[in-house]
């Protein structure tokens, strides 16, 4: 059955970043499984050479850099490759052919990437940009609906979405200094582009989530568009349940394991309070719904939650 649509997947693109290890890719899927649930043709981009999400979704390949996998019925995963994608964007604007071979062979590309500081991250931005383009640089394949990015964490994520405004400052004029303008114009733009920002409730990783909000907004214009506050546990314990613990005839490793929880759950209130306090945004959160990695079932499972979240803000 075809699921409804929610908000967040009306736009080109979502672009997913946050501290290291918090769940960005996992929640990537999850987020691919719903919008392609919702029969949104969708693609999942991993960068800096990961390709995790179709291990994840249960699909037993990945493609080769820079292919467009199709994992399950309307949805697609691959990984950007910079100087692949350098190529492509390239052939639109350099003949005759022989010429973009002798560029390839002479590793002008790979000079070019390497040399530009930021290179690679406009190279990266630029092509998760061009999937959703109803003119695609090969001008065979169709754009998709909807392109969910794996962006880098917190300070590269920051880094990697403001290339597009300094190399449309360099350049100035000329097709680098178009194509970036482009991308700027996207980046800015709430409603084409919506940015998630993922977080854990430790102390670290929520003040990072709050710095990079306040750093989108300063340095791109807008800020986060969703925060989702990822791994959440519960106890539902009471201070006075817990202290009747202590007298009960229960096995002390078992209190002891039952106190270290509560105490986590505690916290991590806490630092959902300061987040909450401190976003611009809306917040939902995601709980931990296990201790191992997360696997196609378990992503699933969160794709399900994910879902009622996303339901509750509309
Ligand atoms: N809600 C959750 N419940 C239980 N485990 C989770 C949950 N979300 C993510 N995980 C697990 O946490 C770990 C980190 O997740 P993930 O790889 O998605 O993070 P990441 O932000 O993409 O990390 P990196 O910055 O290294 O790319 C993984 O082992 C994943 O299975
Ligand atoms: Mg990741």
């Amino acid at each position: 059955m075809k699921k409804r649509q929610h908000d967040i997947f009306n736009c080109e693109l979502i672009v997913i970043s946050g501290k290291g290890g918090v769940g960005k890719t996992t929640i990537a899927a999850a987020l691919g499984l719903l919008a392609s649930a919702a029969a949104k043709q969708t693609i999942v981009c991993e960068v800096a050479g990961q390709s995790r999400v179709p291990t994840l979704i249960g699909h037993p390949t990945a493609g080769g850099p820079g292919t467009e996998e199709c994992v399950a019925p309307d949805l697609w995963t691959t990984t950007i490759d910079p100087e692949l994608a350098l190529v492509e964007w390239a052939s639109k604007l350099i003949r005759p052919r022989a010429l973009l071979d002798l560029a390839v062979r002479s590793n002008s590309f790979s000079g070019f990437i390497n040399a530009a500081p930021g290179g690679r991250e406009l190279l990266t931005i630029t092509k998760a940009a061009e999937l959703s383009r109803d003119q695609r640089w090969n001008g065979d394949a169709d754009g998709y609906e909807l392109v969910i990015l794996d962006a880098p964490a917190s300070g590269h994520g920051l880094a990697m979405l403001k290339t597009p405004t300094t190399f449309s400052q360099i350049a100035r004029v000329g097709p680098i200094a178009n194509q970036a303008r482009e991308v700027e114009s996207l980046l800015a733009d709430s409603q084409r582009c919506r940015i998630v920002l993922v977080s854990t409730l430790e102390e670290t990783p929520v003040n990072e989530t709050l710095e990079l909000d306040a750093a989108l907004a300063k340095q791109l214009g807008r800020g986060a568009d969703l925060i989702i506050a990822n791994g959440l546990i519960t106890d539902n314990l009471s201070e006075q349940e817990l202290a009747e613990l202590a007298g009960a005839a229960i096995d002390a490793v078992a209190v002891a394991a039952i106190k270290l929880r509560h105490g986590r759950a505690t916290i991590q209130q806490q630092q959902l309070e300061r987040l909450r306090a401190g976003a611009q945004c809306p917040l939902i959160t995601l709980p931990a719904i296990t201790s191992h990695a997360v696997g196609p079932d378990e992503l699933e499972q969160l794709a399900a939650l994910l879902d009622a979240e996303l339901t509750l803000l509309a």
